[in-house]
């Protein structure tokens, strides 16, 4: 069951700019906004900029400090003590595991692959190779509470993949996710790309001995979005996000598509008019605009909504899975002020809470997931969601931090270098969600 909690956004909101903190940070993090994605942006990037950006402008605006004191004790949402011994607790009647209820994590992990073995990773995630030395976030592989969680088998994999066809669909987090799992299975045989679009957001793969195609799909709002962004993520103009029409760039394949994983999230909070009926609505985060704020949850419970009701009436004869949205790490600040993720190890119980924006976008996850789900399943739809937001939130360990750039303290160690906490290191802990997915794919 999910807990409902129903949040008002636009309380949230005035709350925040009743702050004068908040005001000075907000007209602070304009221009910086402009200034770290030009510093941060390397052109000749073999992926495009502009898709990177863990730094959106709103996310870290609106995001409150990362760390708060873990005082309500919800068991649905908090994730589980990462230290200790669990019983059984976590299967189902059916003696079933729930994956997603976390337990022991242990040093015995093997990454499945190095820097060296995996030509997939894009530079930003190979923190290896940028010159992070610690390693032990390599090791740690966490278990579902009480029950055994196989490794991803990739030979097994291949062979039970034959003549299908995958897709990531999303944002940076998706594309992070697809790099992971290319590595994985080229342990087996190294894929093929087969296509890619002009900047390299939208891509697709062959494994030619199986004839299995894997691809990344870039939609970041799931949505049909026309996005004003220039080759440095800075944007001219507010994106038209049109909330009652789906992105072409996933509706076009679906059909032929035989698994596919959704996601979205952070966009959403992107300052933005919405549409609808080709007719603005509101918008989020416009002052200089006479629109209404409709405030982001309310467009990101609009899209999904409409997602799932596409998939709800597809008669889809695959799998679908939709990835709850990840955490960030920041401490002691928000990426422009000094926040950074130095961890070395992973988060013990209550030490990290989802902030508010995280949560907003989970509970609307969880909560339209639900209700999807049952239709969905009376249409013979096989839709399943891919928690992986809680235990995602227990690796604070896992990201590339400063080495999102190659020896960032090369020159000075005391250098100020922005850090990315929300995307994560390759190999690295996420590695583990494909472990998640063979489980769902093979047991149900
Ligand atoms: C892998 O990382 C090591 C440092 O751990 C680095 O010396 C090497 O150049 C990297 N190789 C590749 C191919 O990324
Ligand atoms: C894969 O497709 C080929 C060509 O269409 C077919 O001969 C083969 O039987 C298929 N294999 C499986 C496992 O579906
Ligand atoms: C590959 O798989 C597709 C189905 O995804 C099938 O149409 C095609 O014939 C297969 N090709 C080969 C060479 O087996
Ligand atoms: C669809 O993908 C293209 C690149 O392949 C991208 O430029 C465009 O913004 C995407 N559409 C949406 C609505 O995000
Ligand atoms: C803003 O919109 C409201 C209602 O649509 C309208 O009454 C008002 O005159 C507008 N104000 C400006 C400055 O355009």
């Amino acid at each position: 069951m999910v807990k409902k909690m129903e949040y008002n956004w636009k309380s949230w909101w005035r709350s925040l700019q009743r702050n004068n903190y908040f005001v000075i940070k907000l007209g602070a993090s304009v221009l910086l906004v402009g200034l770290a994605f030009t510093l941060l942006y390397n052109r000749s990037s073999d992926f495009s900029p502009v898709s990177h950006a863990p730094f959106l402008e709103n996310t870290q605006i609106l995001a409150p400090p990362v760390i708060s004191v873990n005082s309500q004790k919800n068991t649905d949402q908090i994730p589980t003590q990462v230290y200790a011994e669990y019983g059984t607790e976590s299967r189902d009647n059916e003696g079933k595991c729930n994956l997603f209820i976390w337990g022991l994590g242990s040093l015995s992990g093997e990454p499945f692959y190095t820097n060296r073995s995996c030509s997939f990773i894009e530079d930003h995630q190979n923190c290896m190779k940028n010159g992070r030395m610690d390693t032990d976030y390599l090791y740690w592989r966490w278990t579902p509470r009480g029950c055994e969680l196989p490794r991803l088998d990739p030979e097994k994999f291949l062979d039970l993949m034959r003549n299908k066809s995958w897709a990531f669909i999303g944002d940076s987090i998706s594309r992070n996710h697809v790099q992971s799992f290319l590595c994985i299975l080229s342990t087996v045989e190294k894929a093929i790309e087969v296509y890619h679009d002009e900047n390299y957001k939208s891509r697709k793969w062959v494994f030619p001995s199986s004839n299995f195609t894997i691809s990344v799909l870039w939609s970041p709002f799931l949505a049909e979005a026309a996005i004003f962004e220039d080759i440095n993520g800075v944007s001219t103009s507010e994106i038209e996000l049109h909330l009652d029409i789906l992105d072409k760039n996933w509706t076009e394949q679906y059909k032929s598509l035989d698994y596919m994983i959704f996601s979205g999230g952070k966009w959403f909070t992107k300052t933005a008019i919405y549409y609808e009926n080709n007719t603005p609505l509101g918008c989020h985060y416009c002052p200089k605009r006479n629109f209404t704020e409709l405030g982001f949850n309310f467009a990101y419970r609009k899209v999904i909504r409409n997602v799932f009701d596409y998939i709800i009436a597809s008669n889809h004869k695959g799998m679908i899975f939709y990835r709850t949205s990840t955490p960030d790490h920041f401490e002691g600040g928000e990426w422009f002020n000094g926040g950074t993720c130095k961890r070395k190890l992973p988060a013990k119980e209550g030490e990290f809470e989802l902030n508010e924006l995280n949560r907003i976008l989970r509970d609307i996850e969880l909560e339209e997931f639900e209700k999807a789900s049952i239709k969905a399943s009376e249409n013979g739809v096989n839709f399943r969601l891919l928690d992986v937001s809680p235990l995602s939130l227990l690796r604070p360990d896992g990201h590339p931090g400063p080495y999102r750039f190659f020896q960032p303290f090369a020159k000075d160690k005391y250098a100020k270098v922005i850090s990315d906490c929300l995307h994560w290191c390759l190999p690295g802990p996420i590695d583990s969600w494909n472990d998640i997915l063979m489980e769902m794919i093979v047991n149900g």
